[in-house]
């Protein structure tokens, strides 16, 4: 091994631990963020703290800016005003282009409708992220780590050279998956993964991303409007409206607040029959 590799792995290494979970509480701090665009104020001083290890469902009526929310922590939207902290630094006042990839790094991203590049297989759109932050990989490697993430997501191994077009809606959100876990991250960001998925399919990509959090120790910002993976997936809520978040919570928490959105949301019949479906579940689990 050559000097300057084992000096980058170092770094790596290095890098790595700097974000160990147990040394911050609260990976994600938000503070009086505003969000504005031409006279549409999106958010309104709005604070949030996410914390270490936890998966944090976001919920909120369609449009009321959790996607906004979630491309102002990795970058991709400059707020219009207000502080948020990604592991202890701001990344507007990130000047070093180096320190500012240590940091983007950290999180995997799976967007909203969850696109995979079309014209790449899986394995090669799970490479992606892996060139892009380690030029030097040799194909061997890359190929190895893309199967790796395939069997990781449960994809089965002949999933890898094919297309997105070739696979079920399903297989295909599992292959955004792998992709955003491509780079090891600490910090798994998810908008609206389960949308498009059947019941069953749904329900499945619930307990992958549990399990996945569970074993690899990551902390979740999961956005979603679908009442059952809050029931099954989520350790705290926070429910966006008013252009703040008004409560956060754990479900029974957010049951004991008084607000009219969160009791119709929660108490609605949608809602009730995803709480019915959570007792139902918890009792064969106790039987099994
Ligand atoms: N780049 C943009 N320019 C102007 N308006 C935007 C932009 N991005 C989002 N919006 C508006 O901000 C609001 C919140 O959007 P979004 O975060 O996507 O909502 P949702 O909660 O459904 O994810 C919407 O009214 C949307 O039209
Ligand atoms: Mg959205």
């Amino acid at each position: 091994m050559t000097e300057d590799v084992q000096t980058e792995i170092q770094e790596e290494l290095a890098a790595a631990d700097a974000v160990r979970p147990e040394k911050f509480e609260y990976p994600i701090r938000i503070r009086g963020l505003v969000n504005q665009f031409g006279d549409t104020v999106i958010h309104d001083h709005l604070d949030l703290d996410v914390r270490s290890g936890e998966i944090l469902g976001v919920v909120g009526g369609s449009g009321t800016g959790k996607s906004v929310l979630m491309r102002s922590i990795i970058g991709l939207q400059t707020p219009t005003a207000g502080e948020i902290e990604v592991y202890g630094k701001t990344l507007d006042t990130i000047t070093d282009p180096e320190e500012s990839r240590d940091l983007r790094r950290r999180w995997g991203v799976m967007f909203q409708g969850g696109a995979l590049f079309s014209t790449l297989s899986v394995a090669e759109n799970i490479q992606v992220p892996l060139r892009e932050y380690y030029p030097r990989l040799d194909q061997r490697l890359l190929d190895e780590i893309a199967a790796y993430k395939v069997a990781m997501v449960g994809l089965p191994p002949d999933a890898g050279p094919k297309y997105p077009a070739e696979l079920s809606g399903g297989m295909v959100k599992r292959a955004g998956l792998a992709r955003a876990l491509a780079l090891d991250p600490a910090l798994l960001f998810l908008d609206e993964p389960t949308a498009g998925l059947d019941p069953i399919g749904a329900a499945k990509f619930d307990e992958l991303i549990r399990g996945l959090a569970d074993t690899m120790g990551l902390t979740v910002f999961l956005i979603t409007h679908d009442l059952d993976t809050l029931y099954a997936t989520c350790d705290r809520v926070a429910v966006l409206a008013e252009k703040k978040v008004i409560a956060v919570g754990t479900i029974p928490e957010l049951l004991a607040t008084e607000h009219p959105w969160i009791q119709d949301y929660f108490n609605g019949p949608r809602g009730r029959a995803a709480a019915n479906c959570k007792q139902a579940t918890a009792r064969q689990d106790g039987k099994n």
